[in-house]
């Protein structure tokens, strides 16, 4: 059968509001055409992030009863570390409110004036966290990863001469080595196991702790599996086992691959590192036992990480990416191929390569897809990492445009609607002009920053 079907039935639903274009074009305006500043409610499909939006299963609805929210030694917490430890068996399980508080635990610990931490590319909290600490952070991915329309099947690899060449030249101000599965910030890309197995191998031979961020594990695993040379036959369970067996810790969101709402973790193996990082938690976050969550989340991601690598799901997940993908590239939209895992990215540099780059064509093209559809996505470029902490303001890698997709939240009738409303934007893209920043903050200025656009006029 061909029909992608969602494999879950409905129990419960939330309306979305219906809005007009004009009724759009005013709440944007007002928003100073920041995206992340409208209401959700004005929203008709949101796919700003896939983090924390998903829907939870009755399972987990079931879950939550039975969380047990004791200060200390709760039983939730028990099966919250068997849950993860069944799939990533590290030593030290350190429950966070979410990913970037473990990520603000680490670099307190690893971070600091005058160290270098490479990554393949570094999600924009991370890099925040590294930064906020004085440290350094350094995207090494493969050439390939930066080529939207590259078909190579893994472009969210390490480059790993270049990884080489890096701790040679950096050396002793190297505190460790990081991977993000998948590659967020470079489309959703999958690393593949080969790759993690030798960036883990460099990582060693060198004395570094080879730490992931393992948002997106199961997506990444699933990719492994349908990708990678001897790979078919094997569970998504497995793979992902492998691909943590050769790492010394990692950095968790639980509001993606976690199947929660909320929540997160730091894992560590070594002893006295896992030490300093419980003091840091207890400081800003809690008690070890529950970090920063109430007991029936640590239930919630408990029950969600057996669902999430459910080959059905992830297979059903994939296939709506890849459906979105082939009828943008139909079009003519120029998408990142192939499909990543979380979501589609669109390739506004060159969909509008009438803009340039420090005229923010992402934010353009986000802006415009709002105001056609209501469809609210993400600039993942300029505006997120054109700013340099000390120097000018240059172009980033790429100018991409993020449709998230929530997980379990949309239908196949939503992806429809999204592909349609491309197909108006097509017959207007060439009218859109660029934007300037009229405000930012210091740090993470996609978030709040105001956009003026730059002829002043309406932008469609
Ligand atoms: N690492 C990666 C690769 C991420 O994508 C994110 C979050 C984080 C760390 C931080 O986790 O949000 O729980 O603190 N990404 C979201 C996104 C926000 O929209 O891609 P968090």
């Amino acid at each position: 059968m061909k029909t992608i079907i969602e494999p879950f039935r409905i129990k419960s639903v939330e309306p979305i509001r219906m809005t007009s274009r004009t009724e759009r074009e005013d709440l944007l305006k007002q928003s100073h055409y920041n995206l992340f500043g409208l209401k959700s409610d004005d929203v008709l499909i949101d796919l700003l992030t896939d983090s924390g939006t998903g829907a939870m299963s009755s399972a987990q609805w079931a879950a939550i009863m039975r969380g047990d929210e004791s200060y200390a030694g709760s039983p939730s917490f028990d099966r919250f570390k068997a849950a993860i430890h069944n799939l990533m068996p590290f030593e030290h399980i350190i429950p966070t409110h979410q990913g970037r508080a473990a990520e603000a635990i680490l670099f307190s610990i690893m971070g600091g004036v005058g160290r270098n931490i490479p990554n393949n590319t570094h999600f924009d909290t991370t890099r925040g966290n590294i930064e906020a600490s004085g440290a350094l952070a350094h995207d090494l991915v493969i050439a390939e990863g930066k080529d939207p329309a590259n078909l190579h099947p893994f472009k969210g690899n390490m480059d790993l001469p270049r990884l080489e060449a890096y701790l040679a030249e950096y050396g002793d101000s190297v505190p460790c080595v990081m991977l993000t599965i998948t590659n967020n910030a470079g489309g959703g890309q999958p690393v593949s196991l080969e790759n993690i197995r030798a960036v883990s191998g460099i990582a060693h031979a060198h004395n570094k702790p080879f730490i992931i961020d393992g948002c997106r594990f199961a997506e990444n695993a699933w990719f492994i599996k349908q990708r990678e040379a001897g790979q078919a036959d094997r569970s998504v369970s497995d793979i992902t086992r492998d691909c943590f067996a050769v790492a010394d810790g990692m950095t968790m969101s639980a509001k993606k691959d976690g199947f929660a709402n909320i929540g997160g973790w730091l894992a560590l193996n070594d002893d006295d590192l896992a030490e300093q990082a419980r003091a840091k938690l207890i400081q800003t976050e809690g008690f070890p036992t529950y970090g920063g969550l109430a007991g029936r989340d640590l239930e919630a991601i408990a029950q969600g990480l057996s669902e999430i690598v459910d080959e059905d799901y992830l297979r059903y997940r994939i296939q709506t990416n890849e459906y979105i993908i082939e009828r943008l590239d139909k079009i003519g939209v120029p998408v990142v191929k192939p499909a990543g895992g979380h979501a589609v990215f669109i390739d506004a540099r060159k969909w509008l390569s009438h803009i340039p780059p420090l005229a923010y064509p992402g934010q353009a093209l986000a802006a415009a897809l709002y105001q056609v559809g209501g469809v609210r996505s993400c600039e993942i470029g300029t505006v997120m990492f054109g700013r340099q902490p000390d120097g000018p303001e240059i172009p980033a890698a790429m100018d991409l445009v993020r449709l998230a997709i929530p997980r379990r939240t949309y239908t196949q009738s939503h992806a429809d609607y999204i592909i349609e409303a491309f197909g108006e934007l097509a017959e207007e893209k060439d009218q859109l002009a660029g934007y300037e920043i009229s405000w930012e903050p210091k740090l993470m200025r996609h978030f709040t920053c105001q956009f003026t656009p730059l002829d002043g006029m309406r932008q469609t």
